[in-house]
């Protein structure tokens, strides 16, 4: 029977054939030990040299990483792998020999890692982050769906920017001037006029200068909006669906935290509701701790967000940031026209911002007004004016970044390993 190795529990003390890899393999005069890939898992077969043909022993000992083959043998259950499976292997055939697999068992580069990156996506390592990416993807719809969200796909090619014009990527669009869509969030304003509650969950693109841990330039985003919902009620979602998130994986993915080495006790600290600190309060936290180097007004640098994080040691949502600093959509707090109805969400151990979220303003004057002040083109905004023209009401919304949430949540220091394929400054290969 052939069966992938994520079915082999269903199989113990059969006889049964898997499609597979090799990975790694060692062995001595007597007996050979295959770590064996087929993509839904990692498996070890035992091949007992008094227990086989001699070709086949044979064979086993010469296969090379990465050759391709079918094994057949005897699901065991094995204590000792945390898997709790191995194959006491009776046969094998080769499908196709691998020779000269240039990602070695021994340590290499990054770079070379990432020249690599369709080839290092086979490793152990890269398998667990994709397994936790989907997790967390799995888990967006689940909970969005079940809270009676609808999904809404806002399109790439656009011709309005919700965060500003510098890191827009340019496009010809026929005869127009067109770019890629850096958010949908305006799209999912219109959308939630008509739907209500409403998520998207899609590539957005940003032609940032930023070489960091942090930042990608193709990354994909989860953006919810909510018709009524104003600004604590979008923070009451915010952390009922992260908190969501984290305990699928914790639920889904032991195997592959473990195989990351993840610290699990910090990821079950994180239960609704988040702590929360205003920006005024943060500003004065930071003077307290010796930043001499930030003042009132100032976007926080990773260095900030992270000595805060660090104080809470748990999601937190920092408030009420500085209307300046912040894009032209959101509703300025009515007590305080200095501050707007903001909320980042700052993930712990140093990750930093995982959400940006706002109350939105519905009121048109004041949205025109806005659009002028940061200089934007108002006929390419006309549509998006027709939300606060037609029956405005108060509305929220967010966005979350898979990528950090994914390195967060693995505890992998850097968002190249949280995507398949990382779009990065100076990196557009493979
Ligand atoms: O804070 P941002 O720019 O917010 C928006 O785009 C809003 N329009 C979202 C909304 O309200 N619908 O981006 C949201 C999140 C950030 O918190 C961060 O997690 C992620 O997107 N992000 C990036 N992730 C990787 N690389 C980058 N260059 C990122 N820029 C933002
Ligand atoms: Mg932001």
């Amino acid at each position: 029977m052939k069966v992938t190795i994520s079915e082999v529990g269903k199989y113990v003390g059969q006889e049964v054939t898997i499609g597979a890899w090799l990975d790694n393999k060692r062995s001595s005069g007597k007996i050979a030990f295959l770590q064996l890939r087929d993509g839904t898992g990692f498996i070890q077969g035992v091949i007992v040299k008094s227990e086989v043909e001699e070709t086949i022993f044979q064979k086993a000992k010469s296969l090379s990483q990465e050759t391709s083959l079918f094994v057949t043998g005897i699901v065991q259950e094995d204590s000792r792998s945390s898997f709790g499976y191995e194959l006491s292997v009776s046969n094998l055939e080769v499908i196709r020999e691998a020779t000269d697999y240039p990602i070695t068992p021994k340590k290499h580069g990054t770079e070379f890692l990432m020249d690599h990156r369709h080839l290092w996506l086979r490793s152990r390592r890269q398998h667990a982050v994709m397994k936790i990416r989907n997790e967390i993807i799995q888990a967006t719809y689940e909970f969005f769906q079940s809270q009676g969200f609808v999904k809404i796909d806002p399109p790439i090619l656009t011709g309005s920017a919700p965060e500003g014009t510098t890191e827009l990527f340019h496009t010809k669009y026929f005869d127009e001037e067109a770019f890629l869509s850096q958010s949908g969030q305006l799209y999912m304003e219109a959308a939630a006029m008509a739907l209500g509650k409403v998520f998207s969950f899609g590539p957005t693109f940003r032609a940032e200068k930023s070489k960091t841990r942090r930042h990608l330039i193709e990354f994909w985003m989860i953006e919810p909006e909510m018709a009524f919902y104003q600004f604590e009620d979008s923070l009451k979602v915010q952390e009922e669906y992260v908190a969501f998130i984290v305990q699928s994986v914790l639920k889904n993915c032991s195997l592959e935290l473990e195989r990351l080495g993840r610290d699990t006790t910090q990821l079950e600290k994180v239960v609704a509701p988040f702590p929360r600190i205003t920006y005024d309060e943060a500003i004065q936290f930071l003077h307290e701790q010796g930043f001499d180097d930030i003042e009132w007004g100032a976007d926080f640098g990773a260095p900030h967000e992270t000595a805060i994080a660090d104080h809470f040691d748990q999601p937190v949502f920092i408030t009420h940031y500085p209307t300046k600093i912040k894009p032209f959509y959101m509703q300025p707090d009515p007590e305080r026209e200095d501050v707007v109805l903001c909320a980042d969400m700052i993930a712990p151990e140093g990750y930093g911002e995982i959400i940006g979220g706002s109350e939105r303003i519905h009121d048109i004057e004041l949205m025109k007004k806005r659009i002028e002040e940061h200089h934007l083109p108002l006929e390419a905004y006309e549509w998006y004016l027709d939300i606060s023209r037609f029956g405005a009401v108060p509305h929220s919304g967010f966005g979350l970044g898979l990528e950090r949430t994914v390195a967060w949540i693995s505890g992998v220091e850097h968002v190249r390993e949280t995507i398949p394929f990382p779009r990065l400054l100076n990196r557009l290969y493979p």
